[in-house]
C-alpha cells in the first residue's frame, strides 16, 4: 500500500530508441543522440547522490571521447528525487531497465537527509535482485608503485579479481527481532545461500578466469563456523571446480585471506565468495590499489542487461567540492565499454587513466593536485588524442 502511494502517477520513460522528445515530467529524464542504429547501445545512468553526481558526469565524458556508438539516457533516481515526491524507483524501473538498456551506469547512492537509506536501497539492492545480477564483479589492480600501501611490493603484485555473489546472503532481508527493547530482545539474522545461487556464481568465476587468461580461483568462506551454509560452498566448489581441470581451485578462510592480502596479494588471481564476505574483502582490495576512489565494479547477469557502478559511495562529506577521484568510476565505465563489446575503446580509457596516474594527473587522494574535473577533463584529452 505504501509502494503503490509512493510510485503513483509514475511512469517509467520510453525506449531511446522510440523517441527524441525529452520525457515529459519531473523526472528530468532526457535522450542524447538517439539513433536507429542497431550496433549503438543504450545505455541508462543513474548518477545518484554525492560524488556519485560528479563522478559520472566525468565518465560519461570520457566514453563520448572515446567516439564508442552509445546513447545515454539519465534517470535522477536519488535521495533529491525522493525527498521530493516520495520516489525511489518508478513501478517499472527493473522491467524498463532490463527491456530497453543494454547496460546501466550508476554512481553511487546515500544521503544524510535519508537516514533510513530506503531509497539506496529500493535502487541498488533493487537492481541487483530484481534484475538478477548475480555476480559482481570487481577487478584489483594497482596501477603504480606509488599507490601500493604495502612495504616492499610492488603494484604488478596486485592484479587479482574478486567476484562476489551479489543476490543471497543476508542482503535478502530475512530475519526479525522479538521482545525488541526488553533485556530478553532476539536478533535474528538469516544467512540465505541456495545450491542455484551458490553453483552459478561459482561457475561464473571459472568461465571468467578462463576467458581471461586467469590461472586459478579460490573460493573463501567460514565453513569451520557456518558449517551448513559454507558447507554448501564448499561441496558446491570441488564440483564445479573438477569440470575445469585448465584452471587451478584452490580454498582459503576467509580470516587467512584478509591476512594474506596484506602479506602476500601476488598470490591471488581469481577469489570468489559470498555477498557479505565480497563486501568486506574488497574494501580492503580497494585499500591496496591506492583507495576506494580506483575501484570499480560490474553487476553481472550473463545473458541480461548488467549494471556498472564504482565500488564507492557517494562520500557525503566530498560531495559539491570538486576533490573526488573520478577514476573509479572512470574504469568502471571502461569495464562496461568491454562488457558491451568495445573492447578498444575499454583499453584507451584504461590507457589514459594510466597514463593521468603516472603522471600524477590525479585528485589528491592519490597524490596528484587536480581536481575531479580537471582530472576527468585530462583523461578525456588523453583519450582523445589516442582516437
Ligand atoms: N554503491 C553505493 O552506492 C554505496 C557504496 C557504499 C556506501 N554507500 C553510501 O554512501 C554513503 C557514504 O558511505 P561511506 O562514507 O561509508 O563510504 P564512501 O565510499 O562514500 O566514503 C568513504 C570514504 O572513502 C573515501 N572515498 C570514497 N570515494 C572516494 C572518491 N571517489 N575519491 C576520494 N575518496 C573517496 C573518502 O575518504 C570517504 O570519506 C552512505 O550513505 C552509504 O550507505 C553507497
Amino acid at each position: 500500500m505504501l509502494l503503490a502511494t509512493k510510485l503513483r502517477g509514475l511512469e517509467a520513460p520510453k525506449p531511446a530508441a522510440s523517441s527524441q522528445e525529452p520525457a515529459a515530467s519531473s523526472q528530468k529524464c532526457y535522450f542524447s543522440a538517439v539513433t536507429k542504429d542497431a550496433a549503438r547501445r543504450r545505455i541508462a545512468v543513474v548518477p545518484g547522490d554525492g560524488i556519485g553526481k560528479e563522478v559520472i558526469a566525468q565518465a560519461l565524458q570520457v566514453i563520448r571521447a572515446t567516439g564508442a556508438p552509445v546513447d545515454f539516457t539519465e534517470f535522477d533516481w536519488s535521495a533529491d528525487r525522493y525527498l521530493r515526491d516520495g520516489t525511489t524507483i518508478p513501478a517499472d524501473g527493473f522491467a524498463m531497465l532490463t527491456r530497453d538498456y543494454d547496460a546501466v551506469f550508476v554512481g553511487a547512492l546515500g544521503d544524510p537527509r535519508v537516514p533510513s537509506n530506503v531509497h539506496a536501497k529500493d535502487i541498488l539492492l533493487g537492481m541487483r535482485f530484481k534484475m538478477d545480477l548475480y555476480a559482481n564483479v570487481r577487478p584489483v589492480k594497482c596501477l603504480d608503485d606509488s599507490l601500493c600501501p604495502l612495504k616492499n611490493r610492488k603494484a604488478s603484485e596486485i592484479d587479482f579479481v574478486v567476484i562476489r555473489e551479489n543476490t543471497e546472503g543476508p542482503y535478502v532481508d530475512v530475519g526479525g527481532v522479538f521482545k525488541q527493547g526488553t533485556p530478553d530482545e532476539v536478533a535474528v539474522q538469516e544467512d540465505v545461500n541456495t545450491r542455484k545461487g551458490v553453483e552459478r556464481v561459482i561457475r561464473y568465476a571459472f568461465e571468467y578466469a578462463r576467458r581471461h587468461g586467469r590461472k586459478k580461483v579460490l573460493m573463501t568462506d567460514k565453513a569451520n563456523v557456518m558449517t551448513y551454509a559454507h558447507g554448501l560452498w564448499q561441496r558446491v566448489f570441488k564440483e564445479v571446480a573438477a569440470e575445469y581441470a585448465d584452471i587451478g581451485a584452490q580454498h582459503m578462510y576467509v580470516d587467512a585471506l584478509c591476512m594474506h592480502m596484506v602479506r602476500d596479494p601476488g598470490q591471488f588471481d581469481v577469489i570468489v565468495t559470498n555477498n557479505m564476505f565480497g563486501d568486506i574483502i574488497t574494501d580492503l582490495a580497494a585499500a591496496l590499489q591506492g583507495g576506494l576512489g580506483m575501484a570499480a565494479s560490474g553487476n553481472i547477469h550473463p545473458e541480461r542487461t548488467s549494471m556498472f557502478e564504482p565500488v564507492h559511495g557517494s562520500a557525503p562529506p566530498f560531495a559539491g567540492k570538486n576533490i573526488a577521484n573520478p577514476i573509479g568510476a572512470i574504469l568502471t565505465a571502461a569495464m562496461m565499454l568491454d562488457h558491451l563489446g568495445r573492447a578498444s575503446e575499454a583499453k584507451k580509457i584504461n590507457d589514459a587513466v594510466l597514463e593521468a596516474v603516472r603522471q600524477k594527473k590525479t585528485t589528491q587522494d592519490i597524490g596528484g593536485s587536480l581536481g575531479t574535473r580537471e582530472c576527468g577533463e585530462w583523461i578525456q584529452q588523453q583519450v582523445t588524442g589516442n582516437r
